[in-house]
């Protein structure tokens, strides 16, 4: 399998719990190329948790301080690029990523998204009473959004170095 040469970062979008952090540790393992986490490198540059962001300066913030990181951490090549969950609903975020990278958007269904992100509470938007009725109603509004990705794959059922496979294998084509 032809694995790095001539080909554009690897963006992973999708929502929380679609396993954007462990599929880019296994593509940067495969491939030998750094992962770019965009919320680890917010955390790092605010020193602040998202959480606290989110408390203190409120979601509009946030998504400023995104795009921004976006703008600069695009710039990089050969690289793996994690984004957070809500990066696609800027389209300025989208056409940065695309500059020097093919966008991949990971998919499950709610009830395996609830199983991925239940045990901790570092995700703000999913501290709610119910938060299952919380992640269906986000995955109707953004899937428009991540539907803009070149490449989804659905990770029901896969082991990350399985999708780490096919998404070389389908970026390769
Ligand atoms: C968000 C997803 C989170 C983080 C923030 C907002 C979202 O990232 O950026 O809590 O709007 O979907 P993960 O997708 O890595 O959990």
């Amino acid at each position: 399998m032809r694995k790095n040469i001539g080909m554009k970062n690897i963006v992973l979008t999708g929502f929380m719990g679609t396993g954007k952090s462990e599929v880019s540790r296994e593509l940067s393992r495969v491939l030998g190329w750094k992962v770019i986490d965009i919320d680890t490198e917010i955390e790092k540059s605010q020193r602040m948790k998202i959480t606290e962001i989110f408390k203190q300066f409120g979601e509009p913030k946030f998504r400023d301080i995104e795009a921004e990181m976006i703008k600069t951490l695009s710039k990089n090549k050969n690289v793996v690029i994690s984004t957070g969950g809500g990066v696609v609903l800027r389209q300025e975020n989208m056409d940065a990523l695309r500059e020097n990278g093919v966008i991949i958007c990971l998919t499950a269904t709610p009830e395996t998204i609830l199983k991925r992100t239940g045990n901790n509470n570092d995700r703000p938007l999913l501290q709610v009473e119910d938060p299952l009725k919380k992640i269906q109603e986000f995955l109707k509004f953004r899937m428009p959004y991540y539907a803009k990705a070149d490449i989804m794959i659905d990770t029901e059922n896969k082991t990350p170095f399985e999708i780490a496979e096919e998404i070389i294998e389908k970026v390769n084509k």
